[in-house]
């Protein structure tokens, strides 16, 4: 059975937690798309691991870990990530598996990728710096370079200076940039070859020969809906289809393979990066979310941009995705706040807008058409049952079941793995 878990908002909506809370009960943990950019915080007796590209599952000695095809692969970032973990008694060896046509982050993506959102200008996306964009283009530009030609010494050599052709060029006459050249990023990334080659399988015939012998598998999405390439708030989108769907292209497993589908939602929204944000709210309860939530970027550290849950977007979400449930995070960041309000409707030019707008300018510029409902003040990081939670903090969770008509099965009350409450 294949179980997918996708964000439904701008991503850093706690789905490290949640999929290392549901790994426990799973065989193998699948990441689809993304890369470096992600941040998945796990918090397991009092440290803190975040994640980049290793699946939020490996603090789990049993578990089989898989980077899929729709990832892109930065080696440096892998292995720092590795190197990190074993040092802290958790060894990924014979369990961490990487998809040969994956495609690799190699440094000079990283370097375009900084130089081309400074050249955006007013347009800046705000990107993470880490060649995500940079790496999908060359991809769908059919110049990138797949792990299995990288382990290929002549073939990887040939592809980079495909590669960096046009590249160097522009380095030169554009940006005024030192070029790179071939040889050299040859040399620095010849100490992955081995440890890469260790880890290399043909993922999609893996997944689907476990699928057939009734194991689970977790597929992990990365950023969330609203950061996906072609459903979210375009051009301040990440490069990569971060939707349920993603899962199927990702990892070479047909629809048909997925059972369930699991959203999740912070009870509040935060986005980092630019980009239109129509419940943002640059005040004092914002301030309030970004400290109580430590709303700070796990990958860059940025502070995130805070504001009200909005349901327009989420209820897309809940359709694009085809969410058979909903995982609501960060409850108790709301405790102490007098009047919690859900954004029901967009307002622009005299219509009313109950579904999320594709126009930039509607989403840029709409009011917003809130609910207000009352709050509690009560501590609730120690409740483990959904009874006890103050009614309130069950209204504001039951109206938002019934706006989205997505029941909310788990709501966590604080970062470690035992602050869940399963309904
Ligand atoms: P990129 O993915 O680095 O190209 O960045 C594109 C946009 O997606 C920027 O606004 C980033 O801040 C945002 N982004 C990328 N990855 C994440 C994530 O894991 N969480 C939240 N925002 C992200």
């Amino acid at each position: 059975m294949v179980t997918v878990v996708v964000g439904t908002q701008w991503g850093d909506e706690g789905k490290g937690k949640i999929i290392d809370y549901l790994a426990g009960g799973m065989d193998i943990i699948a990441r689809y798309q993304g890369g470096g950019n992600a941040g998945h915080t796990v918090v397991l007796e009092d440290k803190k691991y975040i994640f980049h590209l290793v699946p939020s599952g490996i603090l789990y000695p049993d578990k089989i870990c898989v980077i899929g095809n729709g990832v892109v692969v930065d080696p440096v970032s892998l292995f720092e990530e590795i190197d990190g973990l074993e040092k802290n008694g958790i060894s990924v060896e014979d369990r961490l598996f990487i998809a040969e046509n994956a495609h690799m982050t190699l440094p000079y993506h990283k370097i375009l990728d900084q130089i081309e959102d400074r050249f955006r200008g007013k347009g800046a996306l705000g990107t993470t710096g880490r060649g995500i964009g940079t790496t999908y283009a060359d991809k769908f530009n059919r110049i990138g370079i797949r792990v299995v030609d990288f382990l290929e010494e002549d073939v990887f050599m040939e592809k980079l200076k495909i590669a960096l052709e046009l590249k160097n060029y522009l380095f030169r006459e554009y940006y005024k940039e030192e070029m790179l050249s071939p040889e050299r990023i040859y040399e620095e990334t010849k100490i992955y070859r081995g440890r890469i080659k260790k880890m290399v399988r043909d993922v999609h015939r893996y997944l689907n020969e476990e699928i057939e012998d009734g194991k689970d598998i977790l597929a992990e999405g990365a950023q969330g809906t609203f950061l996906d390439i072609d459903f979210g708030t375009y051009p301040y989108v990440t490069a990569s289809n971060c939707i349920a769907g993603g899962a199927c292209t990702g990892l070479g497993i047909s629809p048909k393979k997925i059972s369930r589908i699991i959203g999740v939602a912070k009870s509040y929204t935060t986005r980092v990066g630019m980009g239109p944000f129509p419940t943002e709210l640059n005040n004092s309860e914002g301030d309030f979310l970004r400290k109580a939530g430590g709303e700070y970027g796990a990958t860059t550290g940025r502070p995130r941009r805070c504001g009200w849950f909005d349901a327009v977007l989420t209820r897309f979400a809940a359709s694009v995705n085809g969410l058979d449930e909903l995982v609501m995070t960060k409850l108790d960041v709301l405790t102490g706040i007098e009047k919690i309000k859900i954004a029901v409707a967009y307002e622009f030019d005299g219509r009313r807008y109950k579904e999320y707008p594709f126009n930039t300018k509607v989403f840029l510029h709409c009011d917003i058409v809130y609910e207000e409902m009352d709050g509690w003040s009560e501590d609730i990081s120690a409740i483990r049952s959904y009874s006890k939670l103050p009614v309130n903090a069950r209204r504001y969770i039951e109206r938002i079941e019934e706006i989205l008509n997505v029941s909310i099965r788990m709501v966590s009350v604080g970062s470690s793995r035992e602050q869940i409450i399963v309904r």
